[in-house]
């Protein structure tokens, strides 16, 4: 029996911090489902086809054993319907802690066959998210260490369109 578990988010887009926990999710679970959220209420800076085209460029090493998806909802529920027995969480520094822990208990009580895996982060993405990356970014700031050359390339047309940085000659 395959072992699958899902690696929920918001993928806005996404970095090497979240690969790096594919990656350690790739070495416990056959297969891995990155899932992003679909929220209607929120509209991130890409959209949700445009964040699983970038996660699709910038896993293709590992396309035989994940699986790019979106969900709305509750997350348990999708797990269910995916056949998954895992939720996978990636801690970076203690203030993920409580909001992480307030999250895994809530959807323990909501279904206590699906268990949460917080896995740690490399040392070196401590710091990196989402955000982050966007705020230096739309500052023209050098972001290649931090995410693929897909994304990398299309943040950059992202910020360029937006007239946040200037267009190279
Ligand atoms: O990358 P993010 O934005 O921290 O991801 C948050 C996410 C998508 C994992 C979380 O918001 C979520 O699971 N939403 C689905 C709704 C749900 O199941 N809520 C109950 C648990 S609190």
């Amino acid at each position: 029996m395959k072992t699958i578990a899902i690696y929920p988010g918001s993928f806005d887009p996404l970095t090497n911090g979240h690969t790096d926990i594919i990656e350690r999710a790739l070495s416990l679970f056959d297969t891995v489902i990155v899932a992003i959220l679909h929220n209607p209420n929120k509209t991130g800076l890409f959209t949700v086809e445009e964040r699983k085209e970038l996660i699709r460029q910038s896993l293709v090493e590992y396309e035989d054993r994940i699986e790019v998806d979106s969900f709305d909802g509750l997350l348990v529920d999708y797990a269910e319907k995916k056949g998954a027995k895992a939720i996978v969480r990636g801690m970076r520094a203690m203030g993920d802690f409580e909001s992480e822990f307030q999250m895994a208990m809530m959807n323990r009580r909501l279904n206590r066959e699906v268990q949460t895996v917080f896995l740690i982060t490399g040392l070196r993405w401590i710091f990196t998210s989402s955000s982050v990356i966007k705020e230096a970014a739309r500052f023209g700031a050098d972001i290649s260490g931090m995410v693929s050359p897909a994304v990398h390339l299309r943040l950059k047309e992202k910020m360029e369109q937006a007239g946040y940085i200037r267009r190279q000659p």
